[in-house]
């Protein structure tokens, strides 16, 4: 395991100064890169799903880089994967969130078909800052009646505590700055 993170994290590159001035933006690009690095995120969520969970119907993804890590997941456990996208992506009948940014509002939503009440799902995205985007894919479930089992994101930005405002669900991080 130490070896798997290890590796990771070599494929984690930070840029001052992005999108804006002060933010030090956590690139994973390189770890898409990298079949070895991508390996070892995948290994490492398995891991701890099949350690801490006996039963998961579905893996949630967030827009859009949840999308790069959460199918490898699901395919690995043998569970199907659901796209939670930013307003207007998706066709059909969608339910909605808003949640709020830095400045102003911003809004996700899923097919309202994609979850039944009572599945059991975990949510992954590649970094979690402030949490807003996890609340807002935590409301769609709860939304939806479906049971949170947790988060899970390959990197966590320990200073916006966004672990608090996900309470009373738990987050699973790879790595922490
Ligand atoms: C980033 C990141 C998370 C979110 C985390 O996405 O990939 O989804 O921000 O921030 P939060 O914890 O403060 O909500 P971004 O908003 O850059 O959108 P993108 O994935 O479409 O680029």
């Amino acid at each position: 395991t130490e070896g798997k993170l290890q590796l990771v994290q070599k494929h984690i590159r930070a840029f001052p100064d992005f999108p804006k001035k002060g933010i030090l933006f956590r690139d994973i690009c390189p770890i898409l890169k990298s079949p070895a690095a991508l390996t070892a995120v995948t290994d490492l969520f398995e891991e701890h799903v099949r350690n801490h969970y006996q039963q998961v119907d579905l893996i949630i993804g967030l827009d859009a880089r949840g999308f790069l890590f959460g199918p490898l997941l699901a395919q690995r456990l043998g569970v199907g994967f659901v796209l939670v996208r930013k307003k207007g992506k998706l066709p059909g009948t969608t339910v909605c969130v808003a949640y709020d940014l830095e400045y102003g509002t911003a809004e996700v939503e899923i097919q309202e078909d994609a979850v039944a009440p009572g599945q059991k799902v975990l949510i992954i995205d590649d970094l979690l800052a402030t949490g807003g985007t996890l609340y807002a894919a935590c409301e769609l479930m709860k939304k939806q009646q479906a049971e949170v089992l947790g988060c899970m994101v390959v990197i966590q930005l320990k200073d916006l505590n966004g672990a608090d405002r996900l309470k009373p669900h738990g987050v699973f991080s790879l790595l922490q700055y």
